[in-house]
């Protein structure tokens, strides 16, 4: 049930006699702002007014009298230069909210044409430690799933790990020439995870070595040059003048904070490595970053023993990623890594060559496009695929193998350049039917305004994030209710922990980086998992004090009643669950269910708190089933929302 659809459809044919942009005016029918507008306002008579040369109030006049609203609404209004004010019929809310009610999807119909999705997402680099944007993009990508098979869609998960890059060419280097034996018998994951770090620093200690001199040089001519606008600034005399050197010297303010903050990082690498006592090492392997390439390569072209060291460390990998996994209560329908498409990557280029889209261009192959500067490149100089061409492979396969109508990929904003040259790519070649959709997310940040980083940045400091907001969630339900025991206490800590950071992530608009914040995620009010939590939590509280047994309740013919507005409020709030899930689906953005459930909690707590409103103490008996469906109705939808989002409820907090 969605009553802004239904209302978006009973205006249709009407609207459609004015304009030709019938939808993006259905779109200008939204939820009221005020209750005093009515439950919804139209606001397209403005527009169309304009178009039309008559007045907007003469429009929404015209287009009122002939709608027929008379099932769904009980007051129609023109208000101001023509807004339509709406107000749903009682009757009708009524019977939506019973069938709502006994229905196990609360009402919540699926769609008309039901999609393929493949949804790939969380797609870590294995062998490398995972950081909080994994979580980002498995939450993400979790929710969206769950979402998009509840609304009646066919999608599938798909992990695309990174199990082929370099990072394996790291380790085998690691493995042969720094392992600890001991260490690596005793637990592989920390050994292998010491042995990427390590290589990694010595490969960037020699860059850093390298290229400070260089920067130095650099960050003293801009300064230079900088001395020199600032002359000329204070001569200059015609306005458009001092405007070009203003912009100037604004310019090179910022490529000399760039050239400072690269002196900066190159400086703390040189000090960690030093700290770290490899200065000697990285002195006596002063090829590392070629030999791992070539580790690497030599693992791509079948090498046995870089080939058995790979089978030896991948099930290592992949047991450390599971274990997150495991506290997220995630899982995917497959996990086809980049290692999955090894031997369809050649055939790849070649179709793309044989088909005229690729060319050689400096020994590579490279497919250009219009609308980029540097071309997609499918085969580099010495014969290695690119990620870019694993994931063309990819796209032929989910195709070839699952019809997908959609694909989503919930990666990083920073791939952006990445997905939309494939994305044309893929176009081209001839896969433009189906829609390939970056679903990108922006930063994790700290406090400090800078990107966050888990301690140390190792694997520890991932499942450390969980703990550490496991064990603030337990203080904060020792808080709340003492009378739990030690069991119930940890279990309630775990999954109030564990929905926070979930919900905390969920909750913002994908797009904008956001500040990752133990307090403000796990508050008791505000927009967190804990507010909904507690108020699903509240309702149960309900059945206890009330001494009732809601399956009974359940088990009745619903009735509803409105003796108050805000039972009325109540009421219409928990009937745009299925547009709330319907808008998610627009542009992906889970955030919108989260708000959604937000306002409806909020909502329940002024019922809950409005003494008129009052459950236990209500004479009619009517009256008091009528509060206790829709205390149940709210909770459920709550469950269901926050199920959708895989975050779980308690029943006593
Ligand atoms: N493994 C990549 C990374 O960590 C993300 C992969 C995303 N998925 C894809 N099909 N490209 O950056």
């Amino acid at each position: 049930m969605n009553a802004l659809k239904e209302l978006q459809n009973c205006f249709q044919p009407v609207v459609a006699k004015y304009t030709d942009q019938v939808e993006a005016m259905l779109n200008l029918i939204r939820p009221a702002n005020d209750a005093k507008f009515g439950d919804f306002q139209a606001n397209f008579a403005m527009p169309l007014g304009k178009s039309a040369g008559k007045s907007p109030r003469e429009v929404a006049e015209e287009i009122v009298a002939a709608t027929d609203l008379s099932e769904l609404c009980q007051n129609v209004e023109i208000a101001g230069p023509g807004f339509i004010n709406l107000t749903l019929n009682d009757q009708w809310l009524k019977s939506n909210l019973a069938t709502a009610f006994s229905d196990e999807r609360l009402g919540v119909n699926k769609v008309e044409t039901a999609r393929n999705y493949i949804v790939d997402y969380s797609s870590p680099n294995v062998a490398k430690p995972l950081h909080v944007g994994h979580i980002r993009s498995t939450v993400i990508g979790d929710a969206l799933t769950r979402i998009l098979n509840f609304m009646g869609h066919h999608a599938k998960s798909d992990n695309h790990i990174g199990d082929w890059g370099t990072q394996f060419g790291m380790i085998i280097y690691g493995y042969r020439n720094f392992r600890d034996e001991a260490a690596f018998e005793k637990e592989p994951i920390t050994e292998l995870s010491r042995l990427y770090r390590m290589v990694r620093l010595l490969i960037e200690f020699h860059k850093s070595t390298t290229k400070l001199p260089e920067l130095k040089t650099q960050l003293d001519q801009l300064q230079t040059e900088l001395t020199k606008l600032k002359q000329k600034q204070s001569v200059a005399e015609e306005k458009s003048a001092v405007k070009k050197i203003k912009k100037e010297i604004s310019q090179t303010n910022k490529r000399i904070a760039d050239s400072q903050d690269q002196i900066r990082s190159a400086e703390a690498t040189i000090a960690k490595a030093s700290e770290d006592g490899l200065v000697e090492t990285a002195d006596a392997h002063q090829d590392i970053a070629t030999a791992v390439l070539l580790e690497t390569a030599k693992l791509h072209a079948g090498d046995a023993d870089n080939q058995a060291l790979w089978e030896q460390f991948l099930p290592v990998c992949k047991q450390d990623m599971q274990a997150i996994y495991d506290r997220l209560d995630v899982t995917f329908d497959m996990e086809l890594g980049e290692s999955y498409y090894n031997d369809q990557l050649a055939s790849v280029v070649d179709d793309l060559e044989a088909k005229g889209f690729a060319r050689t261009s400096d020994g590579a192959m490279c497919v250009f496009l219009e609308n980029f500067e540097t071309p997609m490149i499918v085969r580099k100089r010495d014969g290695a695929f690119l990620y870019s061409t694993t994931d063309l492979a990819t796209i032929k396969y989910r195709m070839e193998n699952f019809d997908a109508d959609a694909c989503l990929y919930v990666v990083d904003h920073r791939q952006h350049e990445h997905f939309e040259k494939l994305f044309e790519v893929a176009s081209m070649w001839g896969y433009d039917q189906a829609e390939l959709k970056h679903v990108s997310f922006g930063t994790v940040m700290g406090k400090d305004g800078k990107p966050f980083q888990t301690r140390s940045g190792t694997i520890v400091g991932l499942a450390g994030l969980l703990d550490e907001a496991e064990a603030r969630a337990l203080v904060i339900a020792k808080e709340v209710n003492d009378s739990l025991d030690e069991a119930q206490l940890k279990e309630n800590a775990r999954v109030v922990g564990i929905g926070s950071l979930k919900y905390a992530d969920l909750s913002q608009n994908r797009a904008s980086d956001y500040t990752f914040d133990y307090d403000k995620m796990l508050a008791l009010k505000g927009n967190t998992a804990t507010y909904l939590q507690y108020g699903y939590a509240r309702v149960q509280g309900i059945w206890r004090k009330v001494d009732v047994d809601i399956e009974a309740v359940r088990s009745k013919p619903a009735e509803f009643e409105f003796e108050t507005d805000i039972e009325r409020a109540l009421a219409v709030q928990l009937l745009r669950f299925e547009e709330a899930l319907t808008d998610v689906l627009v542009d992906y953005k889970p955030n919108l269910l989260c708000n959604y459930l937000f306002d409806l909690c909020q909502t329940y707590f002024t019922f809950f708190s409005t003494p008129e409103c009052n459950v236990k103490n209500t004479e009619s008996e009517s009256l008091k089933f009528s509060r206790l469906q829709l205390c149940d109705l709210t909770a459920r939808t709550l469950k269901t929302g926050l199920g959708l989002l895989n975050i779980s409820v308690l029943d006593k907090m």
